[in-house]
């Protein structure tokens, strides 16, 4: 049997996605005010500049994956207007549901799918656009993912990967006591839940660095991929031409 990582643990393949599960199923009430909290905000910034890149365009078909509570999706769904179409999709539950609630609350309906980002239920070259924000680095095969998402896009469509990734390095110390020491702490005080808070910094530490994704990302079928250090590299946007 094959083994992979949840956060520093080795696992069995077969359990990580269910770990995983475990993780978003403890955080999703508390997932948006944590992100806000540990990123001190900054977490907008970083999707903000992901929909700036993205470009849209009036009636474009965009597929956000691991869409979690919807932050991407619900920007998107203005730019493409009522023409275009935005599928919110999740392989949690918990979390769409958050996402699909807070959306109504705004006046906003989305498709809402739950799916896993391994084996996505679309055809082929359906989508001008796929997003995947802070959610490949959950995912068991990274690979598989990433070509499904490819197999997805139009020929010319762009794949856009948000994810933590490789930091500085005069920033690596004091962010590295901030992830294991301060984070923990504030998963234990808002969500009730350091555990999860200590995989989401221990994940972060396992997740390929910038020159890695975009190498998978070429394997996986993307002819050409930028790379957007943000943050000085706490966070990364890939951005990936399927042609
Ligand atoms: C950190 S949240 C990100 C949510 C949202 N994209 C955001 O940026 O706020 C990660 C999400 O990835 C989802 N996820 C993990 N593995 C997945 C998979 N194999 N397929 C689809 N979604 C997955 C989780 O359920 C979770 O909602």
């Amino acid at each position: 049997m094959s083994e992979t990582h949840f956060g520093f643990e080795t696992v069995d393949e077969q359990q990580k996605a269910s770990r995983v599960r475990g993780v978003f199923d403890s955080v999703a009430s508390k997932y948006d005010v944590m992100n806000d909290v540990m990123s001190m905000g900054l977490h907008r910034v970083w999707k903000s500049y992901t929909v700036g890149v993205a470009n849209l365009r009036p009636g474009m078909q965009v597929l956000d994956i691991a869409g979690g509570t919807g932050d991407l999706a619900r920007a998107f769904a203005r730019r493409v207007g009522p023409g275009g179409t935005v599928l919110l999709t999740d392989i949690n539950e918990a979390m769409l549901r958050q996402g699909r609630d807070r959306l109504l609350d705004q006046g906003l309906v989305l498709p809402t799918v739950i799916c896993d980002a391994e084996a996505l239920p679309f055809p082929n070259e359906r989508f001008d656009l796929v997003s995947v924000a802070f959610g490949l680095r959950n995912m068991t095969h990274k690979e598989r993912a990433l070509a499904e998402m490819c197999r997805v896009l139009k020929p010319g469509g762009r794949l856009l990967v948000l994810e933590f990734s490789k930091v500085a390095p005069p920033l690596a110390k004091a962010y590295d006591w901030y992830s294991f020491n301060v984070l923990p702490r504030l998963g234990r005080l808002i969500a009730g839940d350091e555990a999860s808070y200590r995989y989401l910094a221990e994940s972060i530490r396992m997740h390929p660095d910038q020159a890695t994704l975009k190498s998978m990302m070429k394997a996986a079928g993307f002819g050409h991929v930028d790379v957007h250090n943000l943050s000085a590299g706490i966070v990364a946007l890939h951005a990936g031409i399927k042609c």
